[in-house]
């Protein structure tokens, strides 16, 4: 099993400060920055657009990793892309031609992912597998940082990863909302490639250290 990847989440950082925070959980060992774009329609809540991102990319090497929770995901695809996304996730519950917008993510050089919010089935995924690079598990209804994570989407990943291994063992498994220090090794064992951790890195002094503890690699 290789070894779990984690991605930062901005959302959780001092926005005041968005540059140093980059920088800092780079300097302590991240693989990847998190974007959170929402639009306010999609989930009751506003974020980040693409100029934000192009700025970060311009101060980071690290990948990053835009999860657009947007009802409209067709049209920043390519702002996002110019902005610098490495990989660009798309609700398959706001997506009505998952195939064209997986097409026009790669068209625009990125790794395309799917996301899904917790209540959504894992069949709704069932012609996605053959065209997707990741598969985001929401583990919170999206909208915000901070939430409490739904002890439900264990069993769910569970099922996510039988079917991931059978049908398309190349994609990635992305955990994301409420990952923590508590339920990471049950994310890891169960499959998951990569965690998305917003208060568990950014609400943390310590960011090496955090993501250690993430990773299950406990520093003192
Ligand atoms: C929720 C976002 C998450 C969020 C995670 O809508 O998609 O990426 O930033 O934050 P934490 O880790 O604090 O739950
Ligand atoms: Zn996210």
């Amino acid at each position: 099993m290789s070894r779990v990847r984690i991605a930062p989440s901005l959302l959780a950082c001092d926005l005041a400060r968005v540059a140093d925070e980059v920088r800092s959980v780079e300097a302590a060992g991240a693989d990847l920055i998190h974007f959170d774009v929402m639009d306010g329609h999609f989930v009751p809540n506003l974020t980040f657009g693409p100029g934000l991102c192009s700025a970060v990319s311009r101060i980071t090497s690290l990948p990053l990793d835009v999860h657009l929770m947007v009802t409209d995901a067709d049209s920043l695809v390519e702002p996002f892309a110019r902005g610098g996304a490495s990989r660009i996730a798309v609700h398959v519950e706001a997506v009505t031609h998952l195939h064209r917008t997986v097409e026009l993510i790669r068209a625009n050089g990125a790794t395309p992912g799917v996301a899904l919010n917790p209540a959504t089935p894992v069949w709704a995924l069932d012609e996605a597998w053959p065209l997707v690079g990741f598969v985001l598990v929401m583990s919170v209804n999206p909208g915000f940082g901070g939430q409490r994570f739904i002890p439900g989407v264990l069993e769910k990943l569970g099922r996510l990863a039988a079917e991931r291994n059978r049908r398309a063992p190349g994609v990635e498994l992305v955990v994301d909302g409420g990952v923590d220090t508590a339920n990471a090794h049950s994310l890891r064992q169960l499959g998951a490639n990569v965690l998305v951790a917003g208060t568990a890195v950014f609400g943390e002094e310590d960011r090496a250290r955090a993501l250690a503890r993430l990773r299950g690699e406990e520093r003192a």
